[in-house]
């Protein structure tokens, strides 16, 4: 290597330090980065299982995929409700959905499916799953909740970064988005009667799950009985 292009890579090498650890993590751009790559990582994964899905029985279990990274005034609102102060060290241990990726699927039972394969994937770790349709939140909310690290490989390391996944059905979506304009128009103190038809709502979300999952059931045995 001739002296000319070593000193065009010395400034560069000095200006950020490798990253090896998410925990070391001291730069809100490089987090940002991490978790704008964990997303990315995260939605080809769904993607090829949805595509596999597609190809071997001709179904899709994911009806849409979205993802977001959390704005910087919610992560320090977090923060500050949780007790914390605002410091990059506190964002990477304490909050957890700073990227989030939701999947909306069909029936409660893609769910699981979906949940099941995700967990089997032997790169991700599982830092820990709720299950909010077999326990479903005080306000009625229900979803699959996962949060996992993926590795992120980079130059000279390789760095586990956090992600929430959130998975439901649409109906259950339905019933969430609703329920967090709500909550927000009313800055989290809806009225009594409110909250409790919000819950009634939930339980009509939870058997129109259940009756279309039987629906389906039936649709397929009839298929079955017609194709074979
Ligand atoms: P948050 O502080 O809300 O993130 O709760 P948490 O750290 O205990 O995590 P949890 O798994 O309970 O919820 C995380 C996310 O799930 C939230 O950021 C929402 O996207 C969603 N969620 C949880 N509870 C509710 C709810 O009652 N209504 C709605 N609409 N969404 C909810
Ligand atoms: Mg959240």
């Amino acid at each position: 290597m001739d002296d000319e292009t070593k000193e065009d890579v010395r400034p560069m090498q000095s200006k950020t330090l490798p990253i090896r650890n998410f925990e070391d993590v001291d730069s809100w751009e490089t987090l940002m980065f991490l978790y704008n790559a964990a997303l990315k990582e995260i939605g080809t994964k769904i993607d090829i299982l949805n595509d596999e899905f597609q190809h071997i029985h001709r179904y899709n279990p994911i009806e849409h995929v979205k993802s977001r990274i959390k704005k910087p005034e919610s992560i320090v609102k977090k923060l500050k409700k949780n007790g914390y102060e605002s410091s990059i060290e506190n964002m990477v241990k304490y909050v957890n959905d700073i990227a989030g990726i939701r999947i909306t699927c069909s029936f409660t039972s893609d769910i699981y499916r979906i949940a099941d394969m995700i967990a089997k994937q032997s790169d991700l770790k599982i830092l820990a799953l709720k299950d909010y349709m077999k326990h479903p939140k005080e306000s009625g909310y229900q979803s699959y909740h996962m949060l996992v690290t993926v590795p992120i490989f980079l130059s000279d390391s390789v760095v586990d970064t956090k992600v929430e996944i959130q998975i439901r059905t649409v109906a259950q979506d339905f019933w969430a988005s609703l329920e967090h304009k709500i909550y927000y128009k009313f800055e989290g103190n809806a009225p009594d009667f409110i909250s409790e038809e919000l819950k009634e709502c939930a339980k009509i979300v939870a058997q129109l799950d259940a009756k279309m999952l039987s629906l389906n059931e039936s649709i397929k045995k009839v298929e079955a009985n017609a194709s074979g």
